[in-house]
């Protein structure tokens, strides 16, 4: 600020202690240290970066660990999700650490100007910035430069890669559930059969297929697999013979994922009969198949045919008629 008709001005104020300087700025081995430590921030940034790329390629989206206080843990989504977080901390934590320790500490006022200031300061401004940047040591500390625009750059790649999201289409693999014929239908939570008798008239249950023994049961399975059970009247529906069969004693079985965008149907208004989507409001008529009576779903819930075993326990007849979930990933265009 040598400029006097700069009204940009580092000032004391007489009501502040002296300014103590800090040890990177009266010693050059304490600055060249606190660079370094930088750049080990920058670096480690880049690194975790590039742990979250390899977690999202080259991790399988279905492989599973057991973690103590997490349960069953997805591999693939832990490490990505960590990777990025770690490399957006040590950018933070270095960028903190490089103002608390290199740049300037020095108390500047600005004057206020109303509206556009003249030329003369515009210029002013840009003379400012240019001998802060270099005050900061952007063109004397290459190495922070280096490692920062390593960083950056690096962690620019993170949304390229996601890009890979768009494509391809998950096809058959929506299309598969674990639900075949002759699959126990059991609470959850709590992995018990039931029988008919324990739904009341009026009532509803989320339920998921059995477990087939030794296997472990996926969030992603359970993401495609959950379906409310529904009891009625015999009398209160509207069905067709064939749908009316996959009925079993007025129990009725549909995926709970919203047919819209895969939110999970939630709420049963019993005196209506409907299934609410609380998502985007999407409504469904249990008297009829879950025809959808409003909101911006465009088909019905999927259903499940169900009937009881050899044991009384409710089963199902066959996998879900239709694809569960967004009817988007049908469209071929
Ligand atoms: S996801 Fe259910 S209405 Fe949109």
């Amino acid at each position: 600020m040598s400029n006097e008709s700069n009204e940009i001005a580092k000032f004391q104020d007489p009501g502040l202690p002296e300014h103590v300087h800090r040890k990177t700025d009266v010693d050059p081995k304490a600055a060249d240290r606190a660079e370094r430590q930088v750049a080990i921030l920058f670096i480690l940034s880049a690194l975790s970066t590039v742990l979250a790329i390899y977690s999202y390629i080259f991790i399988p989206d279905d492989k599973f660990f057991f973690l103590p206080i997490m349960g069953d843990t997805n591999a693939h989504q832990l490490f990505l999700g960590l990777g990025m977080a770690f490399a957006l901390l040590f950018i933070g934590l270095g960028l903190v650490h490089w103002a608390k320790t290199l740049m300037p500490d020095t108390e500047v006022i600005a004057e206020r100007h109303d509206f556009r200031s003249p030329d003369e300061d515009r210029e002013d401004f840009v003379r400012t910035v240019k001998e802060q940047a270099a005050a900061a040591g952007l063109g004397r500390r290459s190495l922070i430069k280096r490692t920062l625009g390593l960083a950056l750059g690096v962690s620019a790649l993170t949304p390229l890669v996601l890009l890979r999201d768009l494509g391809p289409l998950p096809k058959k693999k929506l299309e598969k559930t674990s639900w075949k014929a002759g699959t126990r239908l059991v609470t959850d939570p709590g992995d018990r059969p039931i029988r008919p008798e324990d739904l009341e008239v009026g009532a509803v249950a989320q339920v998921l297929p059995e477990l087939v023994p030794g296997k472990v049961r996926h969030l992603s399975d359970i993401a495609k697999d959950a379906v409310l059970l529904i009891r009625l009247r015999p009398n209160e529906f509207q069905l067709n013979a064939e749908r009316l069969s996959w009925t079993h004693d007025g129990i009725i079985a549909f995926s709970k994922i919203c047919s819209h965008m895969g939110c999970a149907v939630a709420l049963y208004e019993q005196q209506t009969k409907h299934l609410l989507c609380p998502c985007h409001q999407s409504t469904f008529d249990v008297t009829r198949a879950a025809k959808v009576i409003f909101g911006p779903a465009a088909r019905p819930l999927p259903q499940l045919a169900i009937t009881v075993d050899a044991d009384g326990f409710l089963v199902a007849q066959q996998p879900f008629n239709e694809p569960v979930g967004p009817s988007y990933w049908e469209r071929s265009s």
